[in-house]
């Protein structure tokens, strides 16, 4: 069974503010200890790297959170000693995600310079009115600037998180922020439909949304503006550019391995029996900090049986519009492909999923209804 690819995740816990809708992990702060989670986050990659001798790293992705609340001196730090890791290609495709509320153009530089080549903005909206709603700590002209400052500092592959469905935005709204978010040219969309999570302000007080009917034809519209501009829908809510898929993301999608650093960060790996295990630290950063420390972050872990296997492998693949070979699931999964039986032929009876032997392929129906079609591939018994 050959070796997945493997990925480096490191997570930034804080923000400026938290904003109403978000769940992640991320806490609003004013004051960060930078220096204490930088020692923290290279002895978490350490203890990793040491579990993992002999794999090459193909991406980084640096997220949160706010990650551009750190110094582009702390990044480099962290990237040096990525890039000391044997086998890091130099074309290595290395993200940032940054909050447009944060940035000023020295900043860009020093990012550029400590060796981040894609980075991923926050902007959420072009309408000042609909930010004002979702409590953004910056305005769209701070969006725009901050991508003329990308650009000028260096920046070939750029990313804007857009979201729609935002509170009172009306389909002509939803199409002025996707011209607008066009305008600027990123190589890469993230185009993202709000959603209430329970443990949110938003959550617990509901704004007052968009009706289903109205989301949909929203998301038609979006895509279809998406694809004349140029863009390829390649996973549920990821547009780009040829050439510009999120390498990072795909590796989850297509069931790749990852590391992952940092306060509540996930990580998955194959072992060398080829089952694989899922591993997650400690989400309170200073717990976090305080474990990595003493040599030993990780908060749990689990190894899949093969019907998890199976079902987290649907569950990844089938976002992504051209699905995935069933031969990679083999290969990533080390199991035959009669595992993913009976789900699959179910979903091909119902329309949900080509029927084709060589790919598990979404139809345009299963990519409509894909929580009822990866639903399917639940393992029994749950
Ligand atoms: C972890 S955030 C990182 C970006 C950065 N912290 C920022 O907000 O500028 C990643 C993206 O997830 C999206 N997101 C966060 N909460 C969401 C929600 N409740 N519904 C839909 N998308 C959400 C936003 O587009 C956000 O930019
Ligand atoms: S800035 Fe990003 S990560 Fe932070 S709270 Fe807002 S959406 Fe969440």
């Amino acid at each position: 069974m050959p070796t997945p690819p493997l990925a480096l995740y490191v997570h930034i816990p804080w923000c400026v503010r938290k904003c109403p809708y978000c769940d992640f992990n991320s806490h609003g702060a004013r004051e960060i200890p930078e220096a204490a989670y930088l020692q923290a986050l290279l002895a978490d990659l350490e203890t990793d790297l040491e579990r993992l001798p002999h794999r090459a790293l193909e991406s980084v992705f640096i997220g949160g959170g706010t990650p551009s609340l750190f110094s582009p001196q702390t990044i480099g730090r962290l990237l040096e000693r990525v890039a000391r890791r044997p086998g890091l290609a130099h074309d290595a495709e290395i993200t940032l995600e940054a909050n447009p509320g944060t940035l000023e153009q020295a900043r860009f530089r020093g990012f550029r310079d400590a060796g981040v080549n894609r980075l991923s903005i926050g902007a959420q909206s072009l309408d000042d009115t609909l930010l004002q709603r979702l409590g953004r700590i910056h305005d769209a002209r701070a969006v725009v600037e901050a991508v003329t400052a990308a650009r000028d500092a260096g920046f070939a592959n750029l990313n804007l998180d857009l979201m729609c469905a935002l509170p009172g935005q009306t389909p002509a709204q939803a199409r002025a922020d996707l011209d607008a978010a066009l305008a600027l040219e990123p190589e890469h969309l993230s185009w993202y439909e709000l959603t209430l999570e329970a443990e949110t302000p938003f959550g617990r007080h509901p704004p007052d949304l968009p009706d289903e009917d109205t989301r949909a034809a929203m998301q038609e519209a979006g895509r279809e503006r998406l694809q004349r501009a140029g863009f390829e829908h390649y996973e549920v809510s990821a547009h780009a550019r040829p050439g510009h898929r999120c390498r990072h993301n795909l590796n989850y999608w297509q069931f790749g391995d990852y590391l992952g650093i940092g306060a509540g960060a996930h990580g998955k790996h194959t072992l060398p029996q080829g089952r694989i295990l899922r591993r997650w630290k400690r989400a309170d950063p200073g717990a976090f900090m305080a474990a990595a420390m003493a040599g030993d972050a990780v908060a749990g872990s689990e190894t899949l049986d093969p019907a998890e296997a199976a079902f987290d492998f649907a569950l990844n693949g089938l976002r992504l519009t051209e699905g995935v070979p069933m031969s990679l699931f083999t290969q990533r999964t080390g199991l035959p492909a009669v595992h993913l039986e009976p789900a699959r032929g179910t979903a091909v009876a119902r329309g949900l999923l080509q029927d084709r032997p060589d790919r598990l392929r979404p139809t345009d129906l299963g990519r409509r209804y894909l929580d009822d079609l990866v639903a399917l591939f639940i393992p029994q018994g749950n």
